[in-house]
């Protein structure tokens, strides 16, 4: 799909991008020296080693890490494709993305946005129209400001209302592939959404990917989504994150409620930083998403018995995932109340005092497995340890795993670590991943190669590519003549832009490693890069002579 794009569109895109710029609109970026630092955004942690360097055009986090271009960042840090992060950095540059070719995949995607959109906008223009949808949203307490802010629409009675609006624009297949109709059979498709007032669903990017539909009477189900389509797969989705992260920017702490009437509502009374699940149990795939937002985390449950199981479910799915620098807490609405209607009846205070005696991710876990446990006796507490263990097993190497286990021990009453210690262990161990590519091992070659990549222009005290050719089977000479080729057929190609020309490679690896490297050779670069051909020139003399011999 890449290729779809043409090249120097994607090295214009890249040339023009400031790497700086672009972290710097998602986390705060402080300068220190030539390069910027921050909180990985990738790994919970609360002194920084997440540098961003100006003239490699290059993030690298210390702890964890993670490293890569403008377009590496936003797909991990947005979760986008290649060319989605592509069509970012040009939608932020007030460019127009070219795309080579027919039909690709992507294009077909293309026109389901573009649907959905249409849907949006129609949605929202119904409800202006119908006086009782409008005022089932006033008996529900929401503004027209607020309704605006989330694009709330009404879908009318009837079966072809989405074919009469936007049949003229998109095919039956394209409608039915949005989840906006329904197909009885071959042919046969009606509306899915009748009567309902409808959520558009958006994913962070404000692309609207599906709907959720409440009836505005009795009529059952209360509450109809979106089928899972190409765009919209519930388990990855958010409800509200576009909006929250409209209105904030950055978000430092995250409330995750169970519905759409949650998220509203906490809007109306001015708490923006919400987000809520999609009717279905918390998967590990939100927690990761919810983590890359924020790493202050409070889960609104119900107080009934259903709440407290669906918080133990989502307890199960976080402790895989848990890193150390995050903050999970559950915190219990009281029995027969939801977010909605407590802030409804009590007022923001309230709501923010249960927010406020939330409950620690480590206490709820405890308190919830020594409910039903008698730990005044030794059976109860081998049943405890026993419960506990292979949840505990569950963490990754943590200080906060060292404390659950510290935790359990002391109730027990008796060492039953198993898990080898992060606390004690030495430094070398686990966080610093990246510390081998830091000390790669020097070669020539490489040296050549790490030069040429922070500064293309050196390719003119190259020697020709084909007396290097000679060195074949040297390894990485081919990646060097690879290199040195680019740059011939482009000699003013920027040095990220060189990079990400390998981007579905196998190399693409090893160039960003050796980005990251740092030998002492670098400061005098065009000199080092010189010396570095006069020993290649040497070498092929010598095969040369050897040949001869
Ligand atoms: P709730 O039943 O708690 O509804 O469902 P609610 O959000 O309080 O709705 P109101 O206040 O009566 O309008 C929570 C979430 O579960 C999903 C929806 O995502 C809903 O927001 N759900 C619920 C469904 O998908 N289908 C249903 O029939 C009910
Ligand atoms: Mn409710």
């Amino acid at each position: 799909m890449a290729g779809k794009i043409p090249q120097p569109f994607i090295d214009q895109v890249l040339n023009q991008t400031d790497i700086v710029d672009l972290i710097n609109s998602h986390i705060d970026l402080k300068n220190k020296g030539k390069e910027y630092t921050a909180c990985c955004p990738f790994h919970g942690e609360k002194t920084p080693s997440f540098t961003v360097s100006p003239e490699k055009q290059f993030y690298h986090c210390f702890g964890c890490g993670a490293h890569g271009t403008a377009i590496n960042f936003l797909m991990e840090y947005e979760g986008l494709q290649f060319v989605e992060a592509i069509e970012v950095l040009a939608n932020r540059l007030g460019l127009k993305v070219t795309v080579e070719g027919g039909s690709t995949p992507h294009n077909d995607q293309h026109v389901l946005y573009q649907a959905l959109e249409e849907a949006n906008k129609y949605y929202q223009q119904q409800l202006r129209s119908n006086q009782d949808a409008i005022s089932y949203l006033k008996s529900r307490g929401i503004s027209g400001e607020v309704a605006s802010i989330f694009n709330i629409g009404f879908a009318p009675t009837g079966f072809n209302n989405i074919s009469n609006a936007l049949g003229k624009q998109f095919d039956q297949a394209t409608l039915v592939n949005t989840g906006l109709l329904s197909e009885k059979s071959k042919n046969k498709t009606y509306d899915r959404f009748r009567s309902r007032i409808m959520f558009p669903i958006k994913d962070t990017r404000g692309r609207t990917i599906g709907f959720g539909g409440r009836s505005a009477d009795d009529t059952m189900p209360k509450y109809m989504n979106s089928p899972e389509t190409e765009l919209f797969h519930k388990g990855n989705t958010l409800y509200g994150i576009h909006e929250a992260r409209q209105s904030l920017g950055k978000i430092k702490q995250l409330i995750i409620v169970e519905g759409y009437m949650d998220v509203v509502a906490l809007c109306q009374h001015n708490i923006r930083n919400c987000v809520a699940t999609l009717g279905t149990a918390t998967t590990a795939q939100n927690i990761r998403n919810l983590l890359r937002y924020s790493s202050d985390l409070i889960f609104c449950f119900d107080g009934d018995r259903a709440g407290r199981d669906a918080a133990w479910k989502a307890l199960e799915q976080m402790l895989p995932e848990f890193k150390d620098g995050i903050n999970i807490r559950f915190a219990f609405m009281p029995q027969g109340e939801d977010p909605d209607s407590l802030i409804r009846s009590l007022g923001e205070d309230s709501f923010n005092k249960y927010l406020y005696d939330a409950t620690s991710l480590s206490e709820y876990f405890f308190t919830n497995l020594i409910k039903d446990i008698d730990t005044s006796t030794p059976d109860g507490r081998a049943k405890l340890a026993s419960t506990a263990k292979p949840l505990l097993a569950k963490i990754p190497p943590t200080v906060f795993r060292d404390l659950m286990y510290k935790e359990l021990n002391e109730r027990v009453g008796t060492t039953i670590s198993v898990a080898p210690s992060v606390i004690n262990n030495n430094p070398q161990s686990s966080p610093n991943i990246n510390r081998q590519s830091r000390s790669l091992k020097y070669t020539k070659t490489r040296l050549a190669i790490a030069l040429l990549i922070r500064d293309p222009s050196l390719a003119e005290s190259s020697l020709p590519i084909e007396e290097l050719s000679h060195l074949l089977p040297v390894p990485d000479i081919d990646l060097l003549i690879q290199l040195l080729e680019i740059i011939e057929a482009e000699p003013n190609i920027s040095a990220i832009a060189l990079v990400e020309r390998f981007h579905n490679q196998d190399s693409y690896a090893s160039l960003q490693k050796l980005l990251l490297w740092d030998p002492p050779d670098m400061d005098n670069r065009e000199l080092s890069f010189k010396q570095t051909m006069e020993r290649f020139r040497d070498d092929i003399r010598r095969n040369e002579l050897d040949l001869i011999i």
